[in-house]
């Protein structure tokens, strides 16, 4: 079955080391049976696109504007990164939450923007090592699906991807259990079927991210109910990324 591989590169590579990133990067994934995204800085969108002409690798953005457009200093709609041929974005990291406040609400307005430009949402939910801890994550993963996905109708539901990424794995090393991802499966399933229908939940397509490396990548993608990958630092390095791909 075809598995999504979907590479954050996050604040990382200039233009030089984009284009150094793409050559070597895509010859090794040509052959690959996936399906492969990656999602670089907003100034190496418009490059990257080039580069991938002749490639089945798709081309997301890392964040957008809750916004349609105006006076919002520094902010990039939906519409831009459409303009510029992107076709994935990814909504509410925790990186975003935890650094620069993004709420659920903010979030849910995002998603809004980037469907009505027909843009594909990549939805990153997770809970904290505190809520982990103290077995709050069930309660912490349904009130964000609940809260972003809020107002949105069933049939919208094809172009949201969700990422389950505990914010306590991100970077760290730190790896939960396959027994612990599929019931964070389980949870957002269960949600997304509460909030919309038993059809929606089934044919959601659900990634997992946390310091995913080429070591670990086939036993997340052997977990129930995991259909791909969001790899961050792992994909900065095009050797060890094009192995997750091919995997
Ligand atoms: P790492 O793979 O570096 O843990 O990052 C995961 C992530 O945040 C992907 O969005």
């Amino acid at each position: 079955m075809k598995k999504l591989i979907y590479g954050n590169l996050k604040m990382n590579f200039n233009l030089k080391d984009m284009e150094n990133y793409c050559e070597l990067f895509l010859k090794k994934v040509e052959q690959s049976k996936n399906e492969i995204a990656i999602f670089p800085s907003f100034t190496n969108l418009m490059f990257t696109k080039q580069k991938l002409t002749a490639s089945k690798v798709l081309l997301g953005a890392q964040n957008l504007s809750s916004e349609v457009s105006g006076a919002y200093t520094g902010e990039i709609s939906a519409d831009m990164l459409k303009s510029v041929g992107a076709e994935l974005v990814i909504v509410g990291h925790s990186e975003r939450r935890k650094l620069f406040l993004e709420k659920n609400e903010t979030i849910n307005k995002k998603i809004k923007q980037a469907l009505s430009q027909g843009l594909k949402v990549v939805l990153c939910v997770g809970e904290t090592k505190y809520e982990r801890q103290n077995r709050k994550y069930k309660m912490a993963l349904e009130k964000i699906i609940s809260e972003t996905l809020k107002g949105l109708y069933e049939n919208e539901l094809k172009n949201i991807i969700i990422a389950y990424e505990p914010i306590w794995a991100i970077g760290t090393g730190v790896l939960p259990t396959v027994k612990e991802i599929e019931e964070a499966a389980n949870i957002i399933r269960n949600q997304v079927s509460v909030e919309f229908t038993s059809q929606a939940a089934k044919n959601l397509k659900l990634l997992y991210g946390g310091s995913v490396n080429t070591q670990n990548c086939k036993q997340f993608l052997g977990a129930n109910g995991i259909n791909g990958l969001l790899v961050g630092g792992a994909s900065l390095k095009a050797d060890e990324f094009a192995k997750i791909c091919n995997s």
